[in-house]
């Protein structure tokens, strides 16, 4: 008999996060199926990056499970569970801008594979060589040029490609992207959207979170919406963007041109 694999890539069950007396996360329950990209909105402080953070380890929740596969990640610490499959980017980048964009990119898998990365980079005398996954991932996001320089000398755009092929260069099973598009033209955004719809060719499914309309509604098979901690409403991105409630609490506060007032 055949078998259907329904088992989510992602999946968050009624996670809650609290920051003091300030509950950022209430209660709230998603899942990514494989391949799938879903995008996670809200207004500035509803709780998308705290989402992220409770996710990747960086946030510690009260109460509620996430699972990567089959894998309860548990209380686990964010470096295992980067090992276990699940990377993220940082909405402020958190690049090392003392260390090439190349190494940049390699920390990606150091933290997943020192194996990789060591023998290679430091592991032939003095001959220094990027290894094969970094200079692969560096190829792919057209930052083969610039790989020697470091990140404080590139272009915002650039700068947000390292942060996403230090996140991508491990091949994660998922990766959470922290407002990927923040800041870029639409040039750049319309580079970055093809990045990411191309994520799922490569394995990775992908929890999106951006201000960028366009980018969200354009890209994502499904979006789930956040308003103070709560999930709203989720669905197709045709429902998410009629639905009554994220009009009013989010929608309707955009500018024009969907690129958002908010960062
Ligand atoms: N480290 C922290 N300590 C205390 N409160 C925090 C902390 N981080 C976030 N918060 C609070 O938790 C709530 C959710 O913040 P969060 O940063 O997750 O929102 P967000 O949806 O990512 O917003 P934005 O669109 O501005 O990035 C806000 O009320 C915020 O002030
Ligand atoms: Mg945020």
């Amino acid at each position: 008999m055949n078998s259907v694999n329904t088992t989510p890539a992602l999946a968050v069950a009624e996670l809650t996060v609290d920051y003091g007396g300030v509950r950022a996360l209430d209660d709230v329950t998603f899942t990514v199926a494989p391949g799938e990209i879903v995008g996670l909105i809200g207004p500035n402080g509803a709780g998308k990056t705290t989402c992220i953070d409770a996710i990747t380890g960086f946030a510690t929740a009260r109460t509620g499970r996430v699972m990567l596969g089959q894998t309860n990640l548990g209380e686990s610490a964010p470096h295992r569970i980067a090992a276990a499959g699940l990377s993220r980017t940082f909405q402020s980048l958190e690049l090392f801008d003392d260390l090439s964009v190349a190494d940049n990119v390699a920390v990606g898998l150091a933290t997943v594979a020192p194996a990789a990365v060591w023998t290679d980079v430091f592991g032939r005398g003095r001959r220094r060589e990027v290894a094969p996954a970094v200079r692969d991932m560096l190829d792919h996001l057209g930052l083969s040029d610039v790989a020697d320089r470091r990140p404080d000398a590139l272009s915002n755009g650039a700068r947000h490609l390292v942060a996403m092929g230090r996140a991508l260069v491990s091949q994660p099973k998922v990766v959470c992207l922290d407002e990927p598009a923040a800041g870029l033209d639409t040039t750049e955004t319309e580079g970055l959207a093809t990045v990411i719809a191309g994520l799922v060719d490569l394995g990775t499914s992908v929890l999106l979170v951006d201000h960028d309309m366009d980018l969200v509604f354009g890209t994502c098979h499904k979006v789930v919406a956040l308003d103070f901690g709560h999930v709203i409403a989720s669905g197709t991105p045709a429902e998410v963007r009629r639905n009554a409630l994220v009009r009013e609490a989010y929608l309707g506060t955009l500018h024009p041109g969907s690129t958002g007032g908010q960062s």
